[in-house]
């Protein structure tokens, strides 16, 4: 079968690289893809939510499973440009509906369903102009500090997290006032939670799922998790404190009331839901849902799944996901993530890209790279996920510590103490 990936990241070339090991893919394509995923498959150059394009070289290349990485065409509504058209909708589309991607795709619409089934998270009140006066007395009545949030897609960036009362009065008039854009003109204010965060991810057919390996993943740019929201530094699969126990409170409290609850609403869903979860004294809360894998959680999670991921994905199709039984690499995998200098803030592209054959036993995907001439360039922040197995989380580690090090280009960043937090 030939299957069309969609997405340029760290995460595509992971998927990318789990998808070309099944046996029933004939050929693999990746619109854009980067320098990375031609080693998996066949670039294609067709931007992720130019629809038209994709759905023309799905036709003409006989494609039979569209896999979406990233949010933006989910929430855009890839998912229904294929299932609305006579001669696209057979075609398989790994991601959820535009509806189901508002999970995502609208932050008071995911809290607005986690209320209705009993899902565990923050208190929170949405607020927009005609209600901004008691946006700020719910404000008021808040500990700090104080989290608003965009409601709609901001590229990570529409999370502040305030310690000043004053201070979070005057940026919710701001977020309002258009700092983000149409994606504040809501704003959710949330109660602030306090624990360790972790990554959940199921894939679903919108009534049975299965869950892959968990992960944790780096979100600051400093050491000791200081400084600027990045992307994610890095990750690390398993998490030490997500037990048996963990696990089984996360199923029953929060897996299973979203999936029934798509279910019971009729909302079409075949993909991934990431849960982003914090552990607050030992009970899981859902910080967010995404419709998507995480980045760099993927790179992680994808050398611990050891299924055939195509089987998977037929299964979802099929409703015969929960026939379906995970199988995990008991051994650790951890990636370490290395940035232009600069990032998140302005930082410069097009820096070639050397020592990619001297990383050892490590598995190097890409994220923000391309082919200039006879070199591999750095092409975004986020340039390079180094990702390895060890039989403890120290050993692999350092293998990826290791093969950060060969690995160069100006301005070269990444955190050393990926995994400091986790036993
Ligand atoms: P989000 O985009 O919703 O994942 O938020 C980005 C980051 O902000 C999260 O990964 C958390 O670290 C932090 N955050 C978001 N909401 C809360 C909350 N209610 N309490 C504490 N931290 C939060
Ligand atoms: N690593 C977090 C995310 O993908 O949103």
């Amino acid at each position: 079968m030939n299957v069309l990936l969609i997405g340029s990241g760290g995460r595509e070339h992971a998927l990318a690289w789990k998808i070309a090991q099944s046996s029933k893919v004939e050929k693999l394509f990746i619109a854009p893809g980067n320098a990375g995923t031609l080693n998996t498959g066949i670039n294609v150059n067709i931007k992720a939510d130019d629809f038209d394009a994709l759905g023309k070289f799905a036709l003409e290349n006989d494609v039979k499973m569209v896999v979406v990485g990233p949010e933006d065409p989910l929430v855009k509504g890839v998912y229904d440009f294929f299932k609305c058209n006579s001669a696209l909708k057979d075609i398989t589309v790994i991601g959820p509906s535009a509806e189901g991607a508002q999970l995502e795709g609208s932050k008071d619409f995911a809290k607005q369903f986690m209320m209705r089934h009993g899902v565990p998270t923050a208190g929170y009140m949405s607020v927009s102009k005609e209600n901004i006066e008691e946006g700020k007395s719910f404000l008021r009545t808040l500990k700090a500090p104080y989290v608003l949030k965009a409601d709609g897609l901001a590229a990570g960036k529409g999370v502040l997290i305030i310690d000043n009362i004053d201070e979070a009065e005057r940026e919710l008039d701001n977020m309002i006032g258009g700092k983000f854009g149409s994606a504040s003109a809501t704003v959710v204010i949330e109660e602030f939670l306090s624990g360790i965060e972790c990554s959940v991810f199921v894939l679903t057919d919108g009534k049975e799922y299965v869950i892959l390996p968990e992960a944790k993943d780096y979100k600051r740019i400093g050491e000791g998790d200081k400084g600027l929201n990045t992307g994610g530094m890095g990750s690390i699969s398993p998490v030490s404190f997500v037990t048996e126990e963990f696990m089984h409170k996360i199923e029953e409290r929060i897996i299973k009331p979203t999936v029934n609850g798509l279910y019971k609403e009729n909302i079409c869903y075949k993909g991934f839901i990431f849960f982003g979860l914090i552990n607050v004294g030992g009970e899981p809360y859902v910080i967010e849902y995404n419709a998507r894998m995480g980045d760099p959680e993927t790179e992680s999670v994808m050398l611990r799944l050891k299924n055939d991921i195509v089987e998977l994905f037929e299964a979802t199709e099929n409703g015969t996901l929960g026939s379906q039984k995970i199988v995990k690499d008991s051994r650790y995998a951890v990636t370490v993530m290395l940035v232009s200098g600069g990032y998140p803030e302005a930082y410069e592209k097009g820096k070639v890209i050397t020592g990619l054959d001297k990383t050892g036993e490590s598995v190097v995907f890409h994220a923000g790279t391309a082919v200039k001439g006879s070199d591999v360039v750095t092409s975004g922040g986020r340039v390079i996920a180094v990702s390895s197995y060890g039989a403890t989380k120290d050993e692999a580690l350092q293998k990826s510590f290791e093969a950060a090090k060969a690995i160069n280009f100006e301005g070269k960043y990444f955190r050393r103490d990926i995994g400091f937090d986790l036993k």
